[in-house]
């Protein structure tokens, strides 16, 4: 047996005899069954009466939307208290540091916020609480693409709290609205300071910004099979257009340095174009002296020849097998997922909601006037590849994409390198 797959037969094992005894719920694991036993369920009804503490772990809450819900949910539920703790400034470090706490079976964190990409791993590893009987309670009202993140294997294992897709944000004064890739980079390269800066740091965002590309073009990862098929002319293309971009000055060449935080900080210099980054950044930048300068536009097509397609983004609520109070995180999640919640998470956050409702209230379009076309950029978003060995394929995607931009590899050195990379790390599954 694969090492990875014994450990999750163990895991899974022994989180169904802790998750029964905290979460008091009635599963019981199956005997005389060869079968891995069923992980325990979050109850919808353990939320009523609920108090005590609950600590919520997850990256750093750049746009403040963790503080302003802990803070309302603490207000309005005298006899609990939601707590957040920062573990991790990007992506990759926040799940290093809940797989950590996860694997010893750590009681610190009752809530992690996953990353929709992790869903797959997490689950199977027997990590969490299922919580499809909430879920089917108010999936009706949520973005099914967002719901769709949350599931493995048939059960969903979070509730989603706030979705993302990329935007352009655009100097108006300076640069054109793009409606290419290929429009945005020329524009661009025309005047010092009208350049572009993104994610091209190695790591998680790198592999995004590197998709969004490739997705508009047309390609992808693995087909619907999960077979990999990303070693052709369509990556190859993409790499070479973003290492040209990075040559001829196009975006700045610090992008190799940059997460999404950086990139946010570069662009309020005022010294760039455009940025790429997320929809909290709208928040941010208007509470600076940019605040009427910038438009905010969907993600360009690639050369126009195919539809401009982003990359889901967001993140959910995963209750964690150890909690010691998983009814309290029950009643966290229903606050932080109600419809009148969600209206603050984009008033007052510039996040996208997951309930769908909240795009057309006229209070959020007062605060946030592009809701609509956050709305279909969220539902045009593709996801990343789905499995439990993810990181390992993005780690394959973000080193050669950055070794090609930082002229280390070439566009097919790279190419053919990532494919067999996806496909080692398939195997160890
Ligand atoms: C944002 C997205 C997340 C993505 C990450 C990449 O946090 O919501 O899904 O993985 O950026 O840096």
């Amino acid at each position: 047996m694969p090492a990875r797959r014994r450990r999750l037969a163990q895991s899974v094992a022994a989180t169904v005899v802790a998750g029964v005894m905290l979460a008091g719920c009635g599963n019981q694991p199956a005997s005389n069954s060869t079968e891995a036993p069923a992980a325990a369920a979050a109850d919808p009804k353990s939320a009523e009466g609920a108090k005590g503490n609950v600590t919520l772990c997850g990256g750093k809450d750049a746009s403040g939307i963790h503080k302003n819900t802990t803070a309302a949910f603490n207000k309005a539920n005298p006899g609990m208290t939601a707590k957040y703790t920062e573990i991790g400034s990007t992506t990759d470090e926040s799940r290093t540091q809940a797989v950590q706490r996860l694997e010893g079976k750590s009681t610190e964190c009752d809530i992690f916020m996953t990353d929709v990409i992790w869903t797959a791993e997490f689950a199977s590893q027997g990590w969490l609480l299922d919580q499809t009987e909430l879920i089917d309670g108010i999936k009706d009202r949520l973005i099914p693409s967002t719901t769709e993140s949350a599931k493995y294997d048939g059960k969903y294992w979070a509730t989603p709290f706030y979705t993302n897709a990329g935007l352009i944000y655009y100097q108006k004064d300076k640069v054109a609205k793009p409606e290419t890739w290929q429009q945005l980079y020329e524009e661009a390269a025309k005047a010092p300071g009208n350049g572009l800066v993104y994610q091209g740091k190695q790591y998680e965002g790198l592999t995004v910004n590197f998709l969004e590309l490739l997705y508009s073009a047309g390609g992808e990862v693995l087909d619907d099979a999960g077979e990999v098929v990303v070693d052709n002319d369509t990556t190859r293309k993409v790499l070479e257009f973003m290492a040209g971009g990075i040559k001829n000055g196009s975006a700045d060449r610090a992008v190799l340095t940059y997460s999404e935080d950086p990139t946010r900080l570069a662009y309020e210099s005022g010294n760039f174009g455009y940025q790429r980054n997320w929809p909290h950044v709208y928040r941010l930048l208007n509470a600076t002296k940019m605040a009427g300068t910038f438009g905010v536009a969907p993600l360009p097509s690639f050369d126009g020849s195919s539809k401009a397609s982003g990359v889901l983004g967001g993140w959910n609520f995963s209750i964690s097998a150890h909690s010691t109070n998983p009814g309290a995180a029950v009643a966290y999640i229903n606050f932080a997922t109600s419809p009148d919640w969600q209206k603050h998470v984009a008033m007052d956050n510039s996040q996208a909601p997951v309930n769908e409702a909240a795009y057309s209230d006229p209070d959020v379009v007062a605060k946030m006037p592009f809701a609509a076309e956050l709305l279909d950029s969220v539902k045009g978003a593709k996801p990343r590849p789905v499995s439990p060995v993810y990181p390992q394929i993005s780690q394959a995607i973000n080193k050669n994409v950055y070794a090609v931009l930082s002229g280390e590899a070439t566009a097919d050195e790279a190419t053919k390198r990532m494919a067999e990379e996806i496909e080692t790390a398939k195997a160890t599954f």
